[in-house]
């Protein structure tokens, strides 16, 4: 689907009239945002139709995680919207993975491309334990990794610490959506395992989320057009 990295915007804001006010502080030439659970739960397929009334593509990341019917029905209404990419927990196993998978299938080429979250980088090695999980994080998400694409899942999301391993074992096909992007010199937030446009570029991702290093900007235009310069660099010189 993506032959270049894509830069997508992350849209966390909470309402209609803050995305509206967002969207005109950006470059034009941004293609993809992401419309995550806050926006999604305030707005519904409003903040969708406002995307689509500009033209932009989107990255709708509601973590789906229920029963396989439930999955599989709501995969096939999300798609109705026209979205590009959709996640879903790995961890709702094989039967709500395939039944995630069939749901798309139908759906033909309009369908979205299907990307599982393996372990949420909120996660230490020790709330794993506690949810009665004993191999290491890393293990772990290799692990979900393999079993979302052995059950037809389009990619995974997956920091830019792990892109480079995950590209090595699961080869040039999966498409790998990288969060916690960090240009040199801005601030980490809540995020750990960080890394700059370019790093994640060579490391192997496909898309890069981006949102607070953009949205927080004094000049969101310029942060933006300052990312995806890095990214543009970051392909030219591999
Ligand atoms: O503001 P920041 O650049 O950290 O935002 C990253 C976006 O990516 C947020 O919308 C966050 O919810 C999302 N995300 C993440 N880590 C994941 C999955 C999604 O940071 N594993």
């Amino acid at each position: 689907m993506v032959a270049l990295p894509e830069l997508i915007v992350a849209l966390d804001v909470p309402s209609l009239p803050a995305l509206r006010t967002l969207l005109q502080k950006l470059p034009s030439a941004i293609n993809w945002y992401k419309i995550g659970l806050e926006l999604f739960a305030a707005e519904g397929p409003r903040a969708l139709a406002e995307l689509h009334s500009q033209g932009k593509k989107i990255f709708l990341d509601l973590k789906l995680h229920d029963i396989p019917h439930t999955v599989e029905r709501a995969v096939a209404a999300a798609a109705q919207h026209g979205i590009g990419l959709l996640t879903l927990h790995a961890a709702g196993g094989r039967a709500m993975l395939l039944s995630a998978a069939r749901a798309a299938q139908a759906m033909g080429p309009s369908a979205p491309k299907l990307i599982a979250v393996t372990t949420l980088t909120s996660l230490k090695e020790t709330d794993l334990i506690e949810l009665g999980i004993s191999r290491p994080l890393k293990d772990q998400a290799i692990a979900l990794g393999k079993l979302s694409l052995d059950c037809g899942l389009d990619g995974l999301v997956a920091s830019a610490w792990e892109v480079e391993d995950l590209r090595r074992r699961f080869g040039a096909a999966p498409l790998l959506v990288t969060p916690g992007i960090r240009p040199a010199g801005s601030a980490l937030g809540d995020q750990k395992r960080v890394a700059t446009p370019s790093l994640a570029v060579r490391a192997g991702a496909n898309f890069l989320v981006v949102g607070r290093p953009i949205l927080d900007a004094a000049d969101p235009r310029v942060a933006a057009a300052a990312i995806l310069d890095e990214i543009r660099a970051a392909i030219a010189r591999p």
